[in-house]
C-alpha cells in the first residue's frame, strides 16, 4: 500500500478571549448603585435539595448583605434533607403548593427532568414568580415556550446553570455579546466524553478502559449512553443555538453521533496530523435568500479531529468550553468546569443577580423570540478523516480512490502503522475540503465493497 506525508494543515488562529470559569461573579454597575438605595430583597424557594440545590443554599446562605434571601426548600421526603448549618427561617416543604402560594418571588428549579419539574415551573411562572432553571431537558424540549410564557407574565425564566454549569456561557452570550451578530456556536459540552477522550490520548487506553475509569471517579454514569452518544451535549447545543443564534430548533433535528467509535489508533493517526480528537458541538447559522425564512442552520454533536494546539484541545479532563463567533466581535471563549455542584450552582446564583438587577424592567427588556430555521443539516464543508480497518489485498487504495473521485473528492494524504496483521490491517486517508453529505454518499457506495473487516469511520476535521 502505497503511503504519504500527511500535509500539515495551516490552522486558523483568530485572537479570542478566555474568561476563566472561577473567576468571582462580576459585580455590575447598577449592583453598586442598588446598594446605595433602601435594597429590595428577592426571595428564593429552591426546588430540590441535591447536588446541585444543596451547593446554591449554601451559597446564598453565606452571602451576608446579598439582596438574596432563601426562604423555601421543596424536596419530597424532606425530614432526611433538613440542614441544621441553613438558617432556621428556611421553611423546609414536600408540599408544592407552599412554594406556589407564597410570597417568594423566584423559585429555582433543580429537581431535574420534564416532569413533575415543568408544570411546577409554568405554575410558577403563571403565578407571577420569575424562574431560574439548571434543567437543560427542560429547556430544550420547552424552553421557547417557557420564555414566552414568562414574557407573557412579564417575568423572566434564566437558565444560564443548563449548559456548560459554571460557565457563564448563556448569560456571557445573552448578555455580553448581546450587540453582535453571532453566527457560529462551537464547544466541548460534555464533560464525561471529554474525560474519556482525554484519557485516551494521554495513556494510550481503549474507549471501554477510559470509559470504565471515569465512571469509577465519578465522571460517568453507570448508564453513560446519553453521554457518549451526544444526545446530552445535543440539548444543550439547542439551547445555546436559541440563545446565541436566535435559532428555534427541536433536538432531534440535530445530528449526533457517538463516541463509542473512536479507537485508541484513532489518536496515533490524529498526531501524525497534529490533531486530537474530540467530542464537538457545533451549530452555524448561515443567512441564505432560498432557505426558507431565510436562514439555514448546520448543526451536529459528533467526534472530530481539532488542531493539538488549539484552545479547544486544552480543555483537560470535564472540563467545557464554548466559543462564540460574531460578525463584530470575533472570537470569544468561556471555558471551565462545566459541572459539579458548587460551579453549577455559582451560574445559578448568577442568575439570581441577574433578576434581581433587572427588577422593575418592563418584560420588553427580554430577548426577542427565536426564529425557526428554514433548513437544517449536520453537513459542514471541511477535510475529513477516514479510518478503514481492511482484509488487506492489492487495489484496494484504487477502488477507495476511484469512488471518491466519482464524487469529486481528492485524497490528501494517506497514512499506515505499521504492525497490523494482513486480516485486520488499519489505515487513514484524509480527503480535502468537501461536503460531508456528498462524502456520505461515497462512503455508502465504499462500505459496500467487500473487504471491511470493519465499518468505515469517518470524521470532521475542524480547523478551530
Ligand atoms: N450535578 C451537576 O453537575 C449539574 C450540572 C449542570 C446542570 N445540572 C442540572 O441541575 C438539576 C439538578 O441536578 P442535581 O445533580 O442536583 O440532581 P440531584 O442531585 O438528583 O438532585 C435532585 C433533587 O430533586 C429531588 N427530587 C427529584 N424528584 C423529585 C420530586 N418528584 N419531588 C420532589 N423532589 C424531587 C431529589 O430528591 P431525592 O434525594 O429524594 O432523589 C434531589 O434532592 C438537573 O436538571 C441537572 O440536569 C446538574
Amino acid at each position: 500500500m502505497a503511503k504519504s506525508r500527511p500535509s500539515k494543515r495551516a490552522n486558523s488562529r483568530s485572537r479570542g478571549k478566555m474568561r476563566a470559569a472561577n473567576a468571582p461573579a462580576p459585580v455590575s454597575a447598577k449592583v453598586s448603585v442598588a446598594r446605595d438605595r433602601p435594597r429590595a430583597e428577592l426571595k428564593v424557594a429552591l426546588l430540590g435539595y441535591g447536588t446541585v440545590g444543596r451547593s446554591v443554599a449554601k451559597i446564598l446562605c453565606q452571602n451576608s448583605g446579598s439582596p438574596l434571601r432563601l426562604t423555601h426548600i421543596f424536596n419530597r421526603n424532606v425530614g432526611r434533607k433538613k440542614s441544621d448549618s441553613l438558617p432556621p427561617s428556611i421553611r423546609w416543604t414536600e408540599r408544592i403548593e407552599d412554594v406556589l402560594a407564597s410570597d417568594a418571588d423566584v423559585i429555582v428549579e433543580l429537581v431535574g427532568g420534564l416532569d413533575p419539574a415543568g408544570g411546577w415551573v409554568r405554575r410558577a411562572l403563571d403565578a407571577g414568580k420569575s424562574v431560574v432553571t439548571a434543567n437543560k431537558l427542560l429547556i430544550s424540549e420547552c424552553g421557547p415556550e417557557l420564555v414566552d410564557l414568562a414574557r407573557s407574565k412579564g417575568r423572566r425564566i434564566e437558565f444560564g446553570a443548563s449548559v456548560a454549569g459554571g460557565i457563564p456561557a448563556i448569560i456571557g452570550i445573552q448578555e455580553g455579546l448581546a450587540g453582535d451578530n453571532l453566527y457560529r456556536i462551537a464547544g466541548i459540552l460534555n464533560g464525561t466524553c471529554n474525560y474519556i477522550l482525554t484519557r485516551m490520548e494521554a495513556i494510550g487506553a481503549s474507549f471501554q478502559s477510559a470509559l470504565k475509569e471515569a465512571q469509577e471517579l465519578g465522571f460517568a454514569e453507570a448508564d453513560p449512553s446519553s453521554d457518549v452518544d451526544g444526545i446530552d451535549a445535543r440539548a444543550k447545543l439547542v439551547i445555546l443555538a436559541q440563545a446565541g443564534l436566535g435559532l428555534r430548533v427541536r433536538a432531534e433535528q440535530i445530528l449526533a453521533r457517538p463516541v463509542t467509535t473512536i479507537a485508541s489508533v484513532d489518536f496515533m493517526y490524529a498526531r501524525d496530523l497534529d490533531c486530537t480528537i474530540r467530542q464537538i458541538s457545533l451549530a452555524e447559522k448561515v443567512v441564505s435568500a432560498e432557505a426558507p425564512h431565510g436562514v439555514k442552520l448546520a448543526g451536529a454533536v459528533q467526534p472530530a479531529l481539532i488542531p493539538s494546539d488549539s484552545l479547544m484541545a486544552h480543555a483537560q479532563g470535564s472540563q467545557n468550553i464554548v466559543t462564540a463567533f460574531g460578525e463584530y466581535s470575533g472570537r470569544t471563549v468561556f471555558s471551565g468546569f462545566g459541572a459539579g455542584g458548587d460551579p453549577t450552582a455559582v451560574a445559578v446564583v448568577s442568575d439570581l443577580y441577574a433578576i434581581a438587577r433587572s427588577a422593575g424592567a418592563p418584560p420588553g427588556a427580554l430577548p426577542s423570540p427565536a426564529k425557526v430555521p428554514g433548513e437544517i443539516s449536520g453537513d459542514f464543508t471541511v477535510p475529513h478523516y477516514l479510518r478503514f480497518v481492511v482484509k488487506d489485498r492489492p487495489g484496494i487504495v484504487a477502488a477507495l480512490a476511484a469512488i471518491l473521485a466519482n464524487y469529486g473528492i481528492s485524497i490528501d494524504a494517506l497514512l499506515q502503522k505499521p504492525g497490523f496483521p494482513h486480516s485486520a490491517l488499519s489505515f487513514v486517508m484524509t480527503v480535502e475540503s468537501c461536503d460531508s453529505a456528498e462524502l456520505n454518499r461515497a462512503l455508502a457506495e465504499i462500505a459496500r465493497l467487500d473487504f471491511h473487516v470493519e465499518p468505515p469511520l469517518c470524521l470532521p476535521i475542524f480547523s478551530e
